[in-house]
């Protein structure tokens, strides 16, 4: 953003009254994570990680690999191990930089659950209630509605105050959460004075909620049993052109975005946003063409977006040393940044300290 504005300076005045702005505001500051369960999709992709490669020159930011908020439903040891530094490897594939970001696994800065603790007893049971992604999850693992499950807003709500983010870059699906942090933060902030930042969902105009390409009236799930339903920001590129050519759609032949084309309405979203073109040029592109030409070339456009960040991943999966270090890294830096939050609240509800 300050980058923009310098652009946008015409004298050297401006540029001068900008830099020194620069110098003594901080950097507003982000934070966002993502859970290492099973294979990232594109819309992960497109609703989070690609959206934060964009931000690192103009902001302060956290991302976390949010390894204990997968435990709420049950996970295989290995497999959540293996995907946990997956997950970090996916990130700096996509393009975030170590020396700009910090990231980090979650259940190596022990704040989060710390602070998951305090705000349980500030968050209501009603107010957990009515949170849709409980009452999904609980549908669909019916035998382990676990109170984590129920609760696991408190520590996503914990992950952003402990930091004091501003914003939170996320899929639409999180909004809800973002919203109940913030009450969280408000009633904390009315009872002990300001203690938080109240944070804002940050999120750009296409992309928050990419669907499930054999059901366009559901969200593209990570865990979705139909493979052809997801595109893996690891498929190679023949799977992910396959996965497009099968992609539901409609009866009628017209590239248009409309409420009534689901299917063709989320292939455009997918399409512009790995392309930059919006939905009018889109239109004008595959006017008097078929829906086989669009599929082919949405799967081509997302195929050569993702080649890099595949052949990147393997090479970091390949240095699991690096991995570590930029892990170890992180968790100081977040370490370091959370203590500061916590001591905070410990010292406002009560709790001793020694002197
Ligand atoms: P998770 O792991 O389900 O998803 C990670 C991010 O991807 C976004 N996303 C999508 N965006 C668009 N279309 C989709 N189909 C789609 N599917 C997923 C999500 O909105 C999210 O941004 N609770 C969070 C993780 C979390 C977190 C946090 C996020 C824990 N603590 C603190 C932000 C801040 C989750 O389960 O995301």
């Amino acid at each position: 953003m300050q980058n923009k504005r310098m652009a946008a300076a015409t004298t050297r005045k401006d540029r001068l009254s900008i830099m020194n702005q620069e110098a003594t505001a901080p950097k507003k500051r982000i934070f966002s994570g993502v859970q290492p369960t099973g294979n990232l999709t594109i819309g992960n992709y497109l609703g989070a990680i690609k959206n934060w490669t964009t931000l690192q020159d103009d902001y302060e930011c956290l991302y976390c690999v949010v390894n204990q908020h997968a435990i709420t439903v049950r996970q295989d040891p290995a497999a959540l191990r293996r995907a946990t530094y997956e997950t970090l490897a996916v990130y700096l594939a996509a393009g975030l930089d170590p020396e700009k970001n910090t990231m980090f696994i979650q259940s190596h800065v022990s704040a989060h659950a710390e602070l998951a603790w305090v705000l349980n007893c500030y968050t209501m049971f009603g107010e957990l209630s009515r949170m849709t992604q409980f009452k999904d999850k609980s549908a669909k693992h019916a035998d382990n509605v676990n109170a984590g499950l129920f609760t696991y807003p408190v520590l996503m709500a914990a992950d952003i105050l402990l930091y004091q983010a501003d914003l939170v870059p996320v899929g639409i699906d999180q909004k809800q959460h973002i919203e109940l942090t913030r009450d969280v933060a408000e009633r904390f902030n009315a009872i002990y004075s300001n203690t938080f930042t109240v944070p804002e969902p940050y999120m750009p105009k296409t992309g928050t909620k990419i669907m499930s390409l054999q059901d366009p009236t559901k969200k593209m799930s990570k865990s979705d049993e139909n493979e052809n339903a997801t595109v893996r920001i690891l498929d190679d590129k023949d799977t992910i052109i396959r996965k497009f050519k099968r992609a539901v759609t409609d009866s009628d032949t017209v590239v248009r975005y409309s409420e009534d084309k689901p299917g063709v309405s989320n292939l455009m979203a997918i399409y512009s946003c790995f392309t930059g073109k919006d939905f009018d040029a889109i239109e004008k592109e595959f006017e008097g063409k078929g829906y086989g030409d669009f599929k082919l070339a949405v799967g081509e456009a997302c195929a050569d977006s993702l080649a890099p960040v595949r052949s990147r991943f393997t090479e970091l999966m390949a240095d699991k040393a690096y991995l570590e270090t930029v892990a170890k890294e992180g968790a100081a830096r977040a370490s370091y940044l959370a203590r500061k939050t916590l001591s905070k609240v410990y010292r406002k509800v009560g709790f001793v300290e020694f002197k």
